[in-house]
């Protein structure tokens, strides 16, 4: 998807490294608000460590991430997918997706799948720019009883 001039954030993608848990750990406290034992990040790093993508500000701290796994032949699902919210509308978001779904295409994925608050209008929106579409209405699938939507994109 094209970038958004004239003024794109001075941001870099980069893999994960496990230095980067306790800013992961925050940008998932505040925008997912949930808490994870810090060791699951970098398990989840190890079989796709191409799939854990982070934008990082000029002096490498981490202002977003993106974590996908393959876990089904072919299919990649984003897990985990969050800007810090000082960051949000300025294309980070943006940036890290395209890597992402450039990286699946790479590795011959055919469809990529997420989970999302029925309520996040916001990702929503951005997933739909995208070509995600709703394909399941998972009932009570967040642990304060919300609904979620699966989503998939087809690749091609
Ligand atoms: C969803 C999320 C990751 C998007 O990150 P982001 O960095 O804000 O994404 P972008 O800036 O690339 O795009 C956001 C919107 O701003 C617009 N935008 C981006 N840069 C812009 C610019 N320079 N000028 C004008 N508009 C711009 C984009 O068009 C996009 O619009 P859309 O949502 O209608 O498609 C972010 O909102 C977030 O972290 N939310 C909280 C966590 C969350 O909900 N995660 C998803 C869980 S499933």
């Amino acid at each position: 998807m094209t970038p958004f001039p004239p003024n794109p954030p001075p941001v870099s993608l980069r893999a994960f490294r496990p230095s980067d848990v306790p800013f992961v750990a925050s940008i998932v406290a505040e925008a997912l608000h949930e808490h994870y034992d810090p060791s699951l990040y970098a398990s989840l790093s190890t079989e796709w460590p191409d799939g854990f993508l982070v934008a990082a500000d000029p002096h490498e701290v981490p202002i977003g991430f993106l974590l996908g796994v393959s876990q089904v032949e072919r299919e990649a699902r984003v897990l985990m997918f969050a800007v810090e919210r000082h960051h949000r509308t300025l294309g980070v978001g943006t940036l890290l997706m395209d890597a992402f779904l450039e990286r699946c295409r790479l590795r011959a994925f055919q469809r990529v799948t997420l989970e999302v608050r029925v309520s996040n209008a916001t990702a929503i929106r951005f997933y739909t720019r995208y070509r995600f579409s709703v394909i399941d209405l998972l009932r009570a699938y967040y642990s304060d009883g919300e609904n979620g939507y699966q989503m998939a994109v087809e690749l091609r």
